[in-house]
């Protein structure tokens, strides 16, 4: 292992290091596809065709037209509230998506997903793993719009979003979804369980493979939580070297 990796682990405490067994990967289940337009809340039939038809619109976007759709959304209540919305950013054509929950007060003020201090820690977890922001890591949120006071996206937010989310992902065509916390994991998988149930097991988002770790956010909070992120990460390195 080489020198700089070696000090970002020991920074972020994740030394001595966890290596996954052999068997590991074969012995995690894998779990159902999701699929997010059959997964309509209750609404007025009216509402929910014209939810479906402004979905399909959208599912058909490339980049540009996406990134300007997402730019005068206002789909949502939170259009009101942000500065500007938080697209994305990184390789369009990477290998790793990085999926979290929503932009908070430095996202909102500059644009870019994860620029604040969980920004900077999970930086710092890509580079133990070989990896660096815009190379071959695209990172991106549930939500495009910051919730006021940081609270956590209500549902029909998450889901006015969703068809954005969807489509970020069949135009970068990640080989493996990596979603940080609670709020990303539930609303990509459909299931309302803990982090510590879904994380450990390979998941899948429409045929590609995830999986679930802490949010950044909740490490700064909770050191315990260290080792455990270090072997989600392990289990996400060891799940993309069996995928390429
Ligand atoms: N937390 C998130 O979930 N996303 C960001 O972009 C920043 C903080």
């Amino acid at each position: 292992m080489n020198t700089k990796r070696k000090q970002v682990l020991k920074e972020l405490g994740l030394t001595p290091l966890w290596r996954i067994k052999s068997d590991y990967l074969a012995n995690h289940a894998v779990t159902q596809t999701h699929s997010y337009i059959k997964n309509q809340h209750k609404k007025p039939p009216s509402a929910i065709k014209t939810d479906e038809a402004r979905y399909a619109d959208i599912l058909k976007m490339d980049w540009d037209k996406l990134i300007n759709s997402v730019t005068n959304c206002k789909a949502c209540p939170l259009n009101q509230t942000r500065t500007q919305t938080v697209f994305g950013i990184g390789d369009q054509h990477a290998n790793w998506m990085y999926i979290g929950e929503g932009p908070g007060a430095r996202e909102d003020a500059t644009g870019e997903p994860f620029v604040g201090q969980a920004g900077k820690l999970l930086d710092n977890m890509l580079t133990a793993i070989g990896l660096k922001r815009d190379d071959q890591v695209y990172i991106t949120n549930i939500v495009k719009c910051r919730p006021p006071n940081n609270r956590n996206p209500a549902l029909d937010e998450a889901r006015q979003c969703e068809p954005y989310l969807a489509r970020q992902i069949a135009l970068v065509k990640p080989k493996l979804i990596v979603a940080l916390g609670k709020v990303a994991a539930q609303n990509l998988l459909k299931r309302d369980e803990s982090i510590s149930n879904l994380r450990g097991r390979l998941h899948e988002f429409s045929g590609i493979p995830l999986v679930v770790t802490y949010h950044p956010a909740y490490l700064l909070r909770t050191l315990s939580a260290k080792s455990k992120v270090w072997e989600d990460l392990c289990f996400a390195r060891a799940t993309m070297q069996s995928l390429t």
